[in-house]
């Protein structure tokens, strides 16, 4: 499905550059749930927007089914991005003056794709989530926890090949944190869905099939899940982290 190599990825900085992503590798199976975890400053939202073709790679290969995501540019570029790629953002960024399922038909209405199939599929999505009651009220009228499984359902609308997420939870209490994450699980069972989220919240990140720690712009350690309860994953989650910690002291 994804497979990231050696990545490389450095900002200007004055007259010279600082290297925040150092030779990433890795990989998010077809139906996979991953997370990407790591302290502030550790290059996971860089690593994100590159995966989002959203910034320029400086070196590396970053392949989504085979097709190769660093040389695209242009209307190719375009199309991946709305006919491959889901989005969810931190924010939601639902759009006040459109209901919530104008909200969720949004990217077909962009590429060109909303016909009676998009409205049903919108619908379907809507019966999913649980958000079928509220299809016809605005953003406002609306809670966080819904706002969040609105953008979930907009995000999977063209289904794409991959749902990328950074720092989804991260505004909200702890209920409605766990109804986005429910409706990840909710996406990966009903749809198949294969989801590549970043988050420094070890709850969230307990949930995931597999947990990739970065430190410093390159993989510290990747944890699989395997047949742990989850529980037991946050807390070896948490003991990595720890371990981290000491490393670097
Ligand atoms: N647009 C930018 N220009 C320059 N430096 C940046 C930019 N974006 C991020 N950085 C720097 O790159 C490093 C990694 O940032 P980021 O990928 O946002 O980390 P994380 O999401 O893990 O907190 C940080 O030191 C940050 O200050
Ligand atoms: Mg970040």
């Amino acid at each position: 499905m994804l497979t990231v190599q050696n990545l490389h990825k450095a900002y200007p900085m004055g007259k010279t550059t600082c290297e925040v992503l150092k030779g990433i590798s890795l990989e998010v199976g077809d139906g996979e749930f991953v997370a990407v975890m790591g302290p502030s400053g550790s290059g996971k939202t860089t690593l994100l927007n590159c995966i989002s073709c959203y910034l320029p790679a400086d070196a590396g290969s970053i392949r989504l089914n085979g097709g190769e995501l660093t040389r695209l540019r242009g209307d190719a570029l375009a199309a991946v991005r709305n006919r491959r790629l889901g989005f969810v953002f931190q924010d939601f960024l639902l759009l006040d003056g459109l209901t919530v399922r104008e909200n969720i038909l949004l990217p077909a209405i962009i590429g060109g794709t909303a016909d009676a199939q998009a409205e049903a599929r919108a619908d379907r999505l809507c019966a999913i989530f649980g958000i079928a009651a509220i299809a016809q009220k605005y953003p406002a009228e609306i809670s966080g926890g819904e706002k969040q499984r609105t953008a979930v359902a907009r995000a999977l609308i063209n289904e794409p090949l991959l749902i990328l997420a950074d720092e989804p939870t991260g505004n909200l209490d702890s209920k409605s944190a766990r109804a986005v994450i429910r409706s990840f699980e909710q996406a990966k069972a009903a749809l198949g869905a294969t989801i590549f989220m970043v988050t420094h919240d070890s709850y969230a990140a307990s949930f995931c099939d597999r947990v990739v720690i970065l430190r410093d712009g390159v993989v510290w350690r990747t944890l699989g899940r395997e047949r742990r309860e989850r529980a037991a994953f946050q807390d070896a989650l948490l003991d990595s982290i720890r371990e981290m910690g000491r490393e670097g002291a």
